[in-house]
């Protein structure tokens, strides 16, 4: 019998991840920084069509690429002259579990099936689980989902207790925990006594997953426009969103095709505080992932995490809670679109980035989501009145995450915040250095690999680096 008390669980830690991987992460562990991450991606054993066609048989994508007509005379009206770019929506809502995390999962799912597994194991508090959860049971899968959900007064976040339910929906068992250290922990033993797959977000899997959705954006905007689309803008927190997009988009011959984050700005909330925990009204597409993961990628239940959007994004854009509060409105209003909250993040930049551009240009928001109860801006705002929010109309500028949410008062106070990306590459390039062990320095390779990672040039990372030593 192995003893299961928490120091014993987490020092097995790492033969416990990779035989529920089956993955062998060894080739992409030999430098503390510096690794193959195309050789990473290849260990993925479907070609692009493969993948599609095993989504195809799930249900999953090819999903409506739909013009937003409504919303976009709205921009031109806000625009100056000559500007406002055309914003078209990919309805991911149409996935099976309503969000393109079923992409995400399938093809891990598959895999998990071939290999032989008997089911699968999920650490999400998101819609991950009910992805992973409904490719289970439509493969005969058993399927755990270990969900934080409850602070320590037992109390849970609407969005987050309703994605519980979509799972045992889908005959997934799940083990619901509060906030803080033990859901890893968990999630370790519900591995060791099952032998199941670990359906990690960040496997070269479900980021290959993902690729298909890029692809589509291009074949759908080219059928409807004539062109790719000068932007896509991707909701972002933990990064494979975007990645998986990006790659799509590169790999439909896309390259000019500008890839722009878009996360909820909730700045000083802290995302491992019992106090914060239920004072923050998104439960993804946050900064309180968005920023930590394109500064670090390497943050996971995996080795070497497949999800790196530093290296696609070209831009990184925030919203107030606000904001996307008012646009899941418009979205409903104006387009007769229900969605939920994820993709209305991206929507709110987009309204505002269309106002930059020409009216000739065109963005796609590369997803939607399912609108279930708990997703509603009725029940998030009615969770934060009980809190003690200051809830109002005006501009969403004077917005205090944790304190206050505004709603807009007019469509014009839709703004874009750019985040400092070059602080964002300096920070990847500090940790990176921070890793090499003592007397040891990055040579050439490990520059050229940074300036990979950061989306920059190696002189931007020499650079970065004497800067640091030189202080
Ligand atoms: C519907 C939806 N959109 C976007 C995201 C953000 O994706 P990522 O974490 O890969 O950046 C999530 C993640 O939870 C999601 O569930």
């Amino acid at each position: 019998m192995k003893s299961v008390d928490y120091e014993s669980v987490m020092a097995r830690r790492n033969e416990t991840m990779l035989s529920a991987l089956g993955l062998d992460y060894a080739p992409f562990l030999q430098h503390p920084v510096t690794f193959d991450y195309e050789a990473l991606m290849a260990q993925v054993a479907y070609s692009l069509d493969a993948v599609r066609e095993i989504q195809a048989c799930a249900g999953v994508g090819d999903t409506a690429l739909i013009e937003l007509r409504q919303i976009n005379r709205l921009v031109r009206k806000l625009a100056p002259k000559g500007r406002g770019a055309r914003i078209f929506v990919k309805d991911e809502a149409a996935n099976p579990s309503g969000s393109y995390k079923a992409r995400r999962a399938a093809l891990s799912l598959h895999h998990a099936k071939a290999s032989g597994f008997k089911g699968a194991v999920a650490a999400t508090s998101g819609n991950y689980g009910a992805a992973v959860a409904s490719q289970a049971a439509m493969r005969g899968l058993d399927c755990i989902v270990v969900q934080e959900v409850f602070d320590s007064l037992g109390i849970g976040q609407p969005e987050i207790v309703e994605k519980g339910r979509a799972c045992e929906v889908y005959g997934a068992e799940v083990l619901q925990l509060s906030v803080g250290p033990e859901l890893f922990y968990q999630f370790l033993r519900v591995l060791e006594e099952t032998g199941y797959f670990n359906a990690s977000l960040y496997t070269p899997y479900a980021i290959a997953g993902v690729e298909p959705l890029g692809v589509e954006i291009v074949e759908q905007m080219k059928a409807a426009t004539g062109a790719a689309p000068d932007a896509v803008i991707c909701t972002h927190a933990g990064g494979g969103n975007l990645t998986g997009t990006a790659r799509g988009l590169i790999k439909a011959g896309a390259s000019a095709c500008k890839v722009i984050a878009a996360s909820v700005d909730l700045a000083g909330l802290h995302m491992a505080s019992d106090t914060d925990f239920n004072r923050k009204h998104f439960t993804t597409g946050h900064t309180g992932f968005g920023i930590p993961f394109a500064g670090w990628p390497d943050r996971t239940d995996v080795p070497r995490n497949a999800a790196r959007a530093l290296r696609y994004m070209d831009r990184y854009l925030l919203v107030k809670q606000g904001e996307v509060f008012y646009v899941t409105e418009a979205l409903a209003r104006l387009e007769g679109l229900e969605r939920g909250p994820a993709g209305n993040i991206a929507l709110a930049a987009a309204i505002a980035l269309a106002q930059e551009m020409n009216a000739d240009q065109t963005i796609v928001v590369q997803e939607t989501e399912y609108a279930g109860a708990g997703k509603q801006p009725s029940a998030q705002l009615s969770f934060a009145r009980d809190r003690g929010i200051d809830i109002r109309r005006g501009d969403p500028e004077d917005e205090v995450p944790g304190t206050s949410v505004v709603i807009p008062d007019h469509p014009s106070r839709l703004k874009l915040r750019d985040v400092d990306l070059p602080r964002v590459r300096k920070s990847l390039i500090r940790k990176a250095k921070g890793m090499m062990p003592e007397g040891s320095a990055l040579n050439q390779e490990d520059i050229d690999f940074l300036a990979a990672e950061t989306r920059s040039v190696p002189q931007f990372v020499r650079d970065c680096l004497k800067a640091m030593s030189d202080r």
